[in-house]
């Protein structure tokens, strides 16, 4: 039997890195699902639609044709064919998958596009719905948090890195402001499943907190 993991949370909590690694460990493969918001969000920018416009934007994505397709285990993401998997990091598509993600037709689309791959093989994949939506039924559930300072202070660290000196102040609004929302969109707005076991990556380095999840899913499948 394919064994399914579902891991959602908020913004900056790690889910991509962590879920890569728990995946690979695990030798199943990652469905990163935001990258598909990212690209939904990337369709309805490059067609110059509004992306307050619900109709234009639900009909720009219906007719765009988005998937996964996976090169030595590693998830690349198209748009109408096009490998966009290397312009979805920008700010512009962050905040475009943010806003396109509330729609409710631009969800359903995604949703049971998720469901096809869940389909036929093992698969951990991550997002804000999963445990929720996309995979009700998944056995292992983990919901990765950690506390909105924690996440703003790892996120100053990426982008001191990269030069960028935006004050903490700033980007933990960003944060909260994203948190905001996740969680209180209409349609499919992230919460915990009842089911899903919490992960609090606050005091936890990224070595532990893969271990953390590991003992879960073994415990879990142990179960099941
Ligand atoms: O995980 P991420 O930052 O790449 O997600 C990009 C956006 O897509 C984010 O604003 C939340 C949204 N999203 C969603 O609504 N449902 C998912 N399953 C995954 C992401």
């Amino acid at each position: 039997m394919p064994l399914l993991i579902a891991i959602d949370g908020p913004v900056g909590a790690g889910k991509s890195t962590i879920s890569d690694a728990v995946a690979q460990r695990l030798g199943i493969l990652h469905l990163d699902t935001g990258a598909m918001y990212r690209a939904a969000g990337l369709a309805a920018l490059r067609a110059g639609v509004s992306l307050d416009d619900e109709q234009a934007v639900s009909e720009c994505v219906g007719r765009a044709d988005i998937s996964v397709r996976y090169e030595d285990g590693v998830q690349r993401t198209l748009l109408s064919g096009e490998d966009v998997t290397g312009a979805l990091r920008t700010p512009e598509a962050s905040d475009a998958a943010s806003r396109v993600s509330q729609y409710p037709a631009v969800r359903r689309k995604l949703v049971e596009a998720q469901q096809r791959i869940a389909r036929s093989t093992s698969l951990l994949m991550d997002g804000r719905d999963i445990g929720t939506v996309v995979l009700p039924d998944a056995p292992v559930k983990i919901y990765l948090t950690a506390t909105a300072q924690a996440r703003a202070a790892r996120r100053m660290l990426q982008m001191r890195e990269k030069g960028d000196q935006t004050p903490f102040e700033v980007i933990l609004a960003e944060v909260n402001a994203r948190d905001d929302r996740d969680m209180h969109r209409e349609t499919d707005p992230l919460r915990q499943a009842e089911d899903a076991v919490v992960v609090d990556s606050s005091e936890l380095n990224f070595e532990e907190t893969v271990n953390a999840i590991l003992r879960i899913v073994a415990e879990r499948s142990a179960e099941a």
